[in-house]
């Protein structure tokens, strides 16, 4: 599963996913994109995998979009590699099981609506994130404008997008831009440690309030209940809810099977 230039690796139930291209502080060009593609494709048919852990190698989660690949592009090109990024994240914010982010350091441009992609963002104290794109004279084109949006506020968004201003992580957790902040070091076991806590519960359950969380923020509250009331019932075809209720009655830990 492995690529040129993202590394994965999983263990006890979790995928630890790592964009490495220090030397361009991972800067997402098409052949990443597409990596990102195939690797998430191949961890969505991987049953043990339970939750997934997204970072980056070196000082930077994702510094952006490769700009020196954008930088001759013709607005068809644009349009092209803005649909290819947008389809990939889309893919990553409905993946069937969790997704962290791990921000360790920069998460720019790209690297922010990548980050925004996935469930949840837990940063290093050393991460600094934002919407940069105006300095070079272009709006976001993987999702910043609608994710940023959604996630702070209209206009505490449009304040990052227009200024282009990058923030540190006490700002971006104020902000709601990231969920939690740890010390550097303690970044990858505190994502480990919430994956964990992931992998152990019933895996039909979390991948039904993923389902039900986003298409619930995208509709009305009326659709967004009924939806749930269908994903509650379908639990009660599963295993999982006889085991998991049981386990309860029996004051044992669940063993959940995903089925
Ligand atoms: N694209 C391509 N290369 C990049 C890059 C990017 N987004 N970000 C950094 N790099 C490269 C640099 O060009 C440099 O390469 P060279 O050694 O070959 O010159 C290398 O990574 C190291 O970068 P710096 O020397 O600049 O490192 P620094 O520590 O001095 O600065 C930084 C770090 C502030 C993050 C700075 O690199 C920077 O501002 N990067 C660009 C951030 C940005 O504008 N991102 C948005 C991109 S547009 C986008 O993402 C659009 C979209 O939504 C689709």
């Amino acid at each position: 599963m492995n690529e040129r230039w993202v590394k994965v690796e999983v263990a006890e139930g979790v995928a630890t996913v790592t964009i490495d291209r220090q030397e361009a502080l991972n800067a997402l060009n098409t052949e990443i994109i597409d990596a990102l593609h195939r690797v998430f494709h191949s961890l969505g048919k991987d049953d043990s995998v339970r939750a997934v852990i997204l970072t980056g190698a070196g000082k930077a989660f994702v510094a952006g979009a490769d700009i020196k690949e954008m930088a001759d592009f013709t607005p068809a090109q644009a349009r092209a590699f803005s649909r290819r990024g947008q389809r990939v994240f889309s893919e990553i914010e409905a993946f069937a099981r969790p997704v962290i982010a791990a921000v360790n350091g920069f998460a720019l441009g790209g690297g922010c609506e990548l980050a925004m992609a996935c469930d949840v963002r837990i940063a290093s104290e050393k991460a600094k994130l934002g919407q940069p794109e105006v300095n070079l004279g272009v709006t976001p084109g993987f999702g910043g404008t609608q994710r940023l949006a959604r996630l702070v506020g209209r206009s505490k968004a449009k304040l990052l997008l227009f200024t282009g201003e990058l923030v540190g992580a006490e700002r971006a957790l104020a902000l709601g831009l990231v969920d939690e902040v740890v010390a550097p070091e303690s970044l990858l076991a505190r994502c480990r440690e919430i994956a964990t806590l992931v992998a152990g519960k019933g895996p039909v359950a979390v991948s039904y309030c993923k389902q039900a969380v986003n298409a619930g923020v995208e509709t009305d509250l009326e659709h967004g209940l009924a939806y749930e009331s269908e994903l509650f019932a379908q639990t009660f075809a599963t295993t999982d809810q006889k085991e998991g209720m049981q386990a309860f009655v029996d004051k044992r830990p669940a063993r959940f099977t995903g089925r």
